[in-house]
C-alpha cells in the first residue's frame, strides 16, 4: 500500500506521466505487463489458499503431471511468447530516428554534465549545457556520445534511456506531445557525482521554439549593469575562459560549458542549483561541495565581493 501511495506516479520526472511518443508506448507495456502480473499473482494466491483448506489427501499423478506442465511450462511460454510479441512490435515506432530536416541535437556526456549542441538545417551550431529545447508534436533525433566514461541520457516523461559510450554515436529521438518542463537524468552509474547530474527539458510551441534557437545563435550580451562590469572584468582576469566560452567575447575554453547565454538556462550545476545571482555565487565558492569531484576548481579564494560581481556578470548573459 505504502510502496503505490508513495510513487512518483506523477510530476516531471514519471514514465507514468508520459509527455512524448516513446514514453506513451512504453507507459503503455507497463500498463499491460503490471495489470497481467496482478491477475496472475491473484490466481496463484487463490490456488495457495485452495491448497491450504483442502485435506491433504495424495492427487493422481496424472492430474499432477497435467498441472505442472500445464501452469509450469506452458502457461508463462504462452504468455513470455505474447509479451515479447507486443513489446517487439513496438520496436519500429521506437527506433525512428526522426525528422532530418529540422535541428539535430549532439548530447555528449561529461564528467558530471551535458554539452548540447544544436545543429540547424542552415548549417548554424550553437552549444549550451545541462538544457534540452524541444518542439512539441516534432520528433527531433538525438545524437548520444561521451568523451570518457559511459552515461545513459533519460527522460521518463518523454521516452527511454539510451547508453552514452566512448568511441561510438548511439542515436535516439524524442517526440514531445505536450509543452511543459521535464526533467532527465543519467540513468548508468558514471562515478562520483553520478547522481548529482541532470537536465531540464523545456518542450514548447514551435514558434517559441524557432524564437529561442534565433537568440541562442547570437552572441553574448555585453553586460549593463557596473557589478555585471566588473565580473566581466574578472571572468577575463581570473582566466575562466581557459575552460569555458563565451562567444563574441575572447574566452573561447572548450573543456567546461559554453557559458555564452548561460544566464537564460533553467538550473545550474547540471540542475543541482537555481539559475540566479545566489546559484552563481554558491557555485563560484563551492564547487567541491555541491558536486563532489567536479573537475571545476572552487573560487573560495575570491573575495565575497568580486564572487558576487562575477555571479552577477554570469546571471546577465542572457
Ligand atoms: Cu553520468 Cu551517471
Amino acid at each position: 500500500m505504502l510502496t503505490a501511495l508513495l510513487a512518483a506516479c506523477d510530476g516531471p520526472q514519471s514514465a507514468l506521466a508520459p509527455a512524448g511518443r516513446d514514453a506513451e508506448r512504453i507507459a503503455e507495456l507497463f500498463w499491460w505487463m503490471a495489470g497481467g502480473a496482478a491477475v496472475i499473482w491473484l490466481v496463484v494466491m487463490l490456488l495457495s489458499l485452495h491448497a491450504i483448506r483442502t485435506s491433504r489427501r495424495p492427487e493422481k499423478l496424472q492430474q499432477t503431471r497435467l498441472f505442472i506442465i500445464g501452469g509450469g511450462a506452458l502457461f508463462p511460454t504462452i504468455v513470455l511468447t505474447g509479451l515479447l510479441g507486443y513489446g517487439l512490435s513496438m520496436m519500429p515506432d521506437l527506433l525512428d530516428e526522426g525528422d532530418t530536416d529540422g535541428p539535430r541535437i549532439r548530447v555528449s556526456g561529461e564528467q558530471w554534465w551535458w554539452r548540447v549542441t544544436y545543429e540547424m538545417p542552415d548549417g548554424a551550431r550553437f552549444e549550451l549545457a545541462n538544457e534540452l529545447r524541444l518542439p512539441v508534436g516534432r520528433r527531433v533525433p538525438i545524437w548520444l556520445e561521451s568523451p570518457d566514461v559511459i552515461h545513459a541520457l533519460w527522460v521518463p516523461s518523454l521516452g527511454g534511456k539510451v547508453d552514452m559510450i566512448p568511441g561510438r554515436v548511439n542515436r535516439m529521438a524524442l517526440e514531445p506531445t505536450r509543452t511543459g518542463v521535464f526533467r532527465g537524468v543519467c540513468a548508468e552509474y558514471c562515478g562520483a557525482s553520478h547522481a548529482h547530474m541532470m537536465f531540464h527539458v523545456v518542450v514548447s510551441e514551435p514558434a517559441e521554439f524557432e524564437a529561442w534557437t534565433q537568440a541562442q545563435r547570437l552572441p553574448a550580451p555585453t553586460p549593463t549593469s557596473e557589478a555585471g562590469t566588473r565580473g566581466a572584468e574578472l571572468f577575463a582576469l581570473h582566466g575562466c575562459g581557459a575552460c569555458h566560452t563565451v562567444r563574441g567575447t575572447d574566452a573561447a575554453g572548450v573543456i567546461g560549458p559554453d557559458l555564452t547565454h548561460v544566464g537564460s538556462r533553467m538550473g545550474l550545476g547540471a540542475a543541482i542549483l537555481d539559475n540566479d545571482v545566489d546559484g552563481f555565487e554558491r557555485w563560484i565558492g563551492h564547487t567541491n561541495q555541491v558536486k563532489p569531484g567536479v573537475h571545476m576548481p572552487t573560487f573560495d579564494m575570491l573575495a565575497p565581493d568580486a564572487r558576487r560581481a562575477l555571479a552577477t556578470y554570469l546571471e546577465e548573459l542572457q
